[in-house]
């Protein structure tokens, strides 16, 4: 423990001072040789399979197939069940048959039942069988030994499921320890020595450690054999497992699950957030696979496949033409081994490349390995990379729409003191013209670290402050972190405690910990009655000082707990319902966010919409609000690794993902600082945080240093409406607002596996320079027969090309694509809440063909609204044939606005003799404007009209 605290913040005071670089004590976690079941499964090699796949079972209801599996060397039986969801989704999930425990199947996650298409056998021969899945023409064949599936489009093959036969399912069993038990293990070995048909080898220790089924749960009658199969050592460790100075007493043994899926063709995979790792997956043959279990790893280093503070178990593989993602529905301890190899492929894979000419076509092999729960997968079949984060996002939701001012500006900094300390920020952003929406307060504005309260001496009047906060249209965020403060005298830990909602050991205690107030007990958010609970102290009545203006900060939430292994809460402590820690290690971060989130829409009677940030996550934390990446380093490292980890968050539903801003730990010099305010303003969530003073006010750079920071903050209200719009396109599609290159321009491998730039919707084209000493940036332009335009000089660009873009310490290089048309409101203002009714100007920047459309949505910002009385504006935008029309995209918006339109800038147009603006009632007006001809740039003056009515302006 000594070691864990020493981390914090006395470790990190003398590392700063020092200047020392920063390193992650990786001792503190495991690599996958040191976690029991990841070792076990990773010794199986491929090849031998001992699973069958029991044909004549099969039961075909209306929309699910049932068939059982059978493990041949311990005869212990499964049940696979085979779903084709409408919308190219099929799911399959295996479970122990006749299990001893039930096991633990994923609550929470899913929005409901998908809708299932129907099922029907269209072929059946020796040894195999064709399942028909719905109307898009995908069959599975189901082989019968070993057992595998493989899914085909047509004539295409998708997706090949144990074709390497790694499939594992550690069934469950009583452990041997009795005396009895030990003289029949020795017999079984006795026995074994006279066998005259041993079995074949075992799948691995673990696969193979079984014993028969004692009772007959743990198969059926007509399985069972004449007499039980000899029983190798149990590994050490399986029924208990030491690492450092924790021991996990596993009591319920091995329970381990895997399963390996071959994915021809495919050479580029993405997503498992969450890693400090490029874009594109790296394989993992010789090192650690990647790991997802929520962990809070301090001082993280870039470019390894350790785990960080959040999960999400969804992968995607692309190729042209075809997208694919696999949902890996648990919530236990997860590894991820990407292959690449060629050898060992599918039979079907050989076929592919004989077909298409004899060379090998490339395979990506992933192997997913679990602690426990079930095998529950869902393969979206996209076709397009837009159609897989749809179809993840009819599953598991899609990211909340966030209030407007969350996409502003937040300053933040551990710590600011006192209420005087706030103004003097706030003061300073005024004072230096610098917009700002919200201000952050981390765990020392708490009186003694309790939650919920204020330090009386710090922040005596929070309601005053945050009033006053309020009164200049910005906001203010507090943390509430989920470890209670064990003092009798805190009400938050009294009632928990008196209503048994913490966490409780194996031994039916409340399960305690070290975390930042000392002695700290964890409530059980996987309990629904703890979240009501944790919900209703948001009422403005419970958390007292507390307003409209007040948000909140889930940090902590892994669960982070200084004295458990590896940081976190030990596996066997146990939750609502009896359940092992082991097996929902990954969510309980998500429930403390959903929690929150509740309880900030409830404060409102349901009206007003949440803004809860989150350290930990898993599948469906969109739902709940924003995701950031922890503690990064003020380095270029981590400047230029928060690209690709936000794109992986927003393949995976997150969108709303930021870095903090300048870097956690040590101080950025200047270049670095001015560097990440640019490449934060074009990031989703734009939080600066810095441990340091020096990183936290920007005014202590020097004067042009900090005109570089405003502009880029300028530049990134200026985008709001883009930003907004895409959050709403998000919210209702699935589809990321920060997202690859290759989900535009999916034909193009050139985009593939790139880290340094990306789209904002599908208009923007950023590279942020995240090099230092920078004299230029190659910037790859996409899109055959496309156009781009540098967004600051409006220079027009033929692509594809990779364009070398000279920069100075204040370009950002950012590109409109020609065929779009963006919304913005230009004029500089202190927060988000001050510009709602300014005026817009739209960039309109003409395709080679002389066309573009665009949207702009607008709501109140606040509200739910928007959703339950169609309170919005979504206006629709297209030029053709030489005239800008504005029409409705959405006539259910019934939502006026008081803003207009101030200008019209178009981009790649010759000048014209005239231009005429015609508004809904038929009045024509003729409009002042101005042509660069050098640049080919028209700007019109004043249309004046609404930005919520129908006009058209014609150019002739
Ligand atoms: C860890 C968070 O990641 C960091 O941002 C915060 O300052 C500390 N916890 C203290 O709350």
């Amino acid at each position: 423990m000594a070691a864990a605290l020493g981390r914090w913040p006395l470790g990190l005071a003398l590392c700063c001072l020092l200047g020392a670089s920063l390193a992650v004590d990786r001792g503190n976690f495991k690599t996958c040789e040191q976690s029991g079941f990841c070792r076990r499964q990773r010794r199986i090699q491929p090849g031998n399979s001992p699973y069958r796949a029991l044909l004549e079972s099969l039961e075909l209801g209306p929309d699910v197939a049932r068939m059982r599996l059978v493990n041949e060397a311990t005869q212990v039986p499964l049940l696979l069940e085979l779903w084709g969801l409408s919308g190219n989704v099929t799911r399959l999930r295996i479970q122990e048959l006749n299990p001893l425990q039930p096991r633990y199947q994923v609550p929470d996650v899913l929005l409901g039942e998908p809708p299932a298409e129907r099922l029907e056998v269209t072929g059946r021969d020796e040894g195999t069988l064709e399942l028909a899945l719905g109307p898009g023409g995908h069959r599975l064949l189901v082989t019968e030994r070993p057992f595998r599936l493989d899914l085909l489009r047509h004539r295409e093959l998708l997706c090949s499921v144990n074709a390497r036969g790694l499939l594992v399912f550690e069934h469950q069993r009583r452990r041997r320890d009795s005396l009895a038990d030990k003289v029949s293990s020795v017999w079984d070995k006795i026995k074994s020595l006279f066998r005259r048909d041993p079995p074949k080898d075992p799948p691995g220790e673990e696969g193979a450690a079984q014993e028969g089924p004692e009772d007959g749960a743990g198969s059926t009658q007509s399985e069972k054999p004449a007499e039980p199969p000899a029983e190798p050592e149990e590994e050490p460790g399986a029924w208990e497992e030491t690492f450092k100075t924790h021991t996990d007493s596993k009591p319920y043994g091995p329970t381990s699950v895997g399963l390996d899926f071959s994915l021809p063709g495919f050479e580029h995979v993405y997503g498992i957030p969450e890693h400090a790792e490029s874009l594109r997956l790296r394989p993992t043959e010789g090192g650690d696979p990647y790991r997802l279990y929520n962990l809070d790893v301090f001082q993280y280093e870039v470019f390894t496949p350790m785990a960080l503070y959040g999960s999400v178990p969804l992968l995607l593989a692309h190729r042209p033409r075809l997208s694919l993602g696999l949902f890996w529905l648990n919530a236990a301890e997860t590894w991820v081994d990407i292959g690449s190899n060629t050898a060992g492929k599918t039979l079907f894979g050989k076929l592919l490349d004989y077909m298409q000419g004899g060379g090998e076509t490339p395979q990506t092999e992933v192997r997913w390995m679990s602690e426990s729960g079930v095998i529950d997968v869902f393969l979206l079949l996209g076709p397009g990379p837009a159609d897989v984060t749809a179809q993840y996002g009819r599953l598991t939701g899609t990211q909340a729409l966030p209030p407007l001012f969350s996409l502003g500006y937040h300053q933040s900094r551990w710590n600011y003191q006192d209420e005087a300390d706030v103004e003097a920020v706030e003061r300073g952003f005024e004072e230096h013209e610098l917009p700002l929406d919200v201000i952050w307060l981390d765990i020392e504005h708490a009186d003694g670290k309790r939650y919920f309260t204020w330090d009386p001496s710090k922040f005596p009047n929070p309601r005053g402050m945050l009033e006053r906060l309020a009164a200049r249209k910005r906001r203010m965020v507090s943390i509430v972190d989920p470890h209670i403060k064990v003092d009798g005298g805190y009400r938050v830990h009294s009632e928990l405690r008196a209503r048994g909602l913490y966490v409780k050991t194996k031994d039916g205690n409340d399960y305690e910990g070290w975390c930042w107030p000392g002695s700290s007990a964890y409530p059980d958010f996987t309990n629904p009655e703890m979240r009501e609970w944790w919900a209703n102290m948001f009422a403005y009545d419970q958390y007292e000082g507390s307003t409209e203006a007040l948000f909140t900060w889930n940090d902590m939430n892994e669960p982070s707990v200084f004295s458990g292994p590896e940081v976190t809460m030990h596996k066997d402590a146990r939750h609502f319902g009896g359940w092992e820690h082991r097996e929902l290690h990954n969510i309980y971060g998500l429930y403390v966010h959903k929690a929150t989130a509740e309880g900030q829409i409830r404060r409102s009677g349901g009206r007003l919409r949440p803004f809860v940030l989150s350290r930990a996550f898993f599948a469906g934390s969109q739902r709940y609000g924003a995701v950031w990446t922890g503690d990064n380093t003020a380095d270029w490292e981590h400047l230029r690794i928060s690209i690709p980890m936000c794109l992986s968050f927003g393949l995976a539903g997150l969108a709303f993902c930021g870095a903090d801003v300048g870097g956690f730990f040590q101080n950025p010099g200047p270049e670095l600082q001015v560097r990440w305010y640019q490449a934060g303003a074009f990031q989703p969530f734009f939080r600066a945080r810095t441990w340091t003073r020096r990183g936290a006010s920007p005014w202590l750079l020097s004067p042009e240093h900090l005109a570089m920071v405003r502009a880029a903050l300028r530049r990134r209200y200026a985008l709001l409406p883009v930003w907004y719009t895409a959050f709403y396109r998000c919210h209702r599609q699935g589809i990321p607002v920060m997202r690859p290159l290759w989900m535009e321009f999916p034909d193009d491998p050139q985009t593939f596996a790139m880290d340094d730039q990306y789209l904002i919707d599908r208009v923007l084209l950023v590279h942020p320079v995240t090099e230092p000493d920078a004299l230029g940036v190659n910037v790859y332009l996409p899109g055959e027969g496309e156009v781009w335009y540098n967004d600051e000089t409006h220079e027009q660009h033929r692509a594809p090309q990779t364009l070398y873009v000279p920069v100075t310490l204040s370009t950002i290089p950012v590109f409109q694509r020609g065929g779009t048309v963006i919304p913005r409101q230009d004029r500089p203002r202190r927060s988000t809440e001050a510009m709602r009714n300014d005026p817009f100007t739209l960039y309109v920047a003409l395709s080679p063909q002389g066309t573009a459309q665009g949207d702009l949505y607008l709501d109140d910002g606040v509200s739910f609204d928007y959703a339950t009385k169609n309170a919005f504006l979504h206006r629709h935008f297209s030029f053709a044939n030489g005239t800008l029309t504005s029409s409705s995209a959405d006539p259910r918006g019934s939502m006026s606005s008081p803003a207009w339109l101030e200008r019209v800038v178009i981009l790649g147009v010759g000048r014209p003799d005239s231009a005429l603006l015609t508004t809904h009632d038929g009045s024509q007006t003729p409009l002042q404007f101005q042509h660069d001809p050098a640049r080919s740039v028209l700007t019109l003056r004043r249309p004046g009209v609404p930005i919520g009515a129908d006009w058209s302006i014609s150019l002739r």
